[in-house]
């Protein structure tokens, strides 16, 4: 964990802020990129936390009410079986505070549109096929207005997020720039080791690229995921170097550093005792269903009781409510619209 720089307002009790979409199922990169920091976060640091589902976001490319509601649910219960304390952190969906929308429109009318049309992730949907909406456009606005909304000091995210904060500072400067210190300036936390965890392709794991695989898979699917991890045609004991080695790649984000260690140095051996890619693969099945079947059980327990589920979400809403209508108002008394 690493803070590039100090927030501004001092004096003010830090707060952690962070979301993640519900649009598909939280996958590997989501957990090592951001929401283990989520969790592990508020037994260290005895800040303000708040975490949210973000469905308006997910709005920009889901199209099914259903499945949406559905994964709107999963995330939440993604985020309790994972072991969130929610006495510690404040988890909602970013629907229940509308006044996010409020603060979108006051950074949109202060904020140079060359910002947005500069957001590489938005240029990367495009490229990738997506038919730009306006929703995908002012994404980055609205998630300004999000981390903005509470007094954000921090955003644990992937680095995929980095200039979406960046954005959302620019977006706090121009607006105080004219109104006086009303937005506090966010600073984005990066996991150390896993900012960009790649997908089965080998390119950034991501909900939209069709490459990822979900916290939860087990049994004869998980097999099938860790089957489609690239390889090559190498055969095991040819000497390999372990940079290029996608699977080594996915067991770092499971082994110990000595045990992962050895892998990478029998690799780089080669010979009888190198260990070849359906080995390697073994290994990753038995690692993931280790290290995330004391949650799945959790989660089995939690989806029988969606009525603790909908009360931790309303809990939530209330506290962060309060909180983003204190900051609105500020905003609004700022620029004149009380
Ligand atoms: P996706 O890109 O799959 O739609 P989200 O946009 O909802 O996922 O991301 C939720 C959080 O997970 C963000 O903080 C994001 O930076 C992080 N994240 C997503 N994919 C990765 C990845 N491959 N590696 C590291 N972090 C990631
Ligand atoms: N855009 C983020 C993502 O795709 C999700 C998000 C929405 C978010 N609002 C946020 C993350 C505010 C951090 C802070 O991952």
């Amino acid at each position: 964990m690493n803070a590039a720089t100090t927030p501004s307002a001092p004096g003010k009790a830090r707060t952690y802020l962070s979301g993640v979409q519900s649009s598909g199922l939280p996958h590997l990169g989501n957990y090592f990129g951001a929401i283990r920091q989520h969790i592990e976060l508020p037994l260290t640091d005895p800040a303000e936390h708040f975490y949210f589902i973000a469905d308006y976001h997910a709005l920009t490319t889901s199209r099914d009410p259903e499945e949406l509601r559905e994964r709107v649910r999963e995330t939440a219960v993604t985020y309790l079986a994972l072991g969130l304390d929610v006495e510690r952190a404040t988890l909602f969906r970013q629907s229940d505070v509308p006044e996010v929308h409020e603060i979108t429109w006051l950074l949109s009318c202060t904020g140079g549109m060359g910002l947005l049309e500069r957001a590489v992730s938005f240029k990367e949907k495009i490229e990738r096929g997506l038919k730009p909406n306006i929703g995908l456009f002012l994404y980055p606005a609205l998630m300004a207005a999000d981390i903005l909304a509470y007094d954000t000091t921090f955003v644990p995210v992937g680095a995929d997020q980095v200039q979406h904060i960046e954005i959302a500072q620019d977006l706090a400067a121009s607006f105080n720039a004219i109104y006086g210190d009303v937005f506090r300036r966010p600073e984005a936390l990066l996991s150390r080791e896993h900012s960009k965890v790649p997908g089965l392709d080998g390119q950034k794991m991501s909900k939209s690229y069709g490459n990822s695989l979900w916290i939860f898979e087990t049994g004869k699917l998980l097999s099938k995921a860790v089957g489609r991890i690239a390889t090559d045609s190498r055969p095991p004991e040819e000497p390999k170097d372990p940079a290029g080695i996608l699977l080594l790649d996915f067991l770092k984000l499971f082994l110990d550093p000595e045990d992962h260690g050895q892998w990478c140095a029998r690799t780089l051996a080669g010979g009888p005792g190198a260990p070849g890619y359906g080995h390697m693969k073994q290994r990753l099945i038995q690692a993931i269903e280790e290290r995330f079947a004391p949650a799945r059980a959790r989660r089995e327990e939690l989806l029988k009781d969606p009525a603790e589920v909908d009360r931790v979400l309303a809990r939530g809403a209330l506290k962060a409510r309060a909180r983003a209508v204190a900051v609105r108002d500020r905003a609004f008394r700022a620029c004149g619209l009380r």
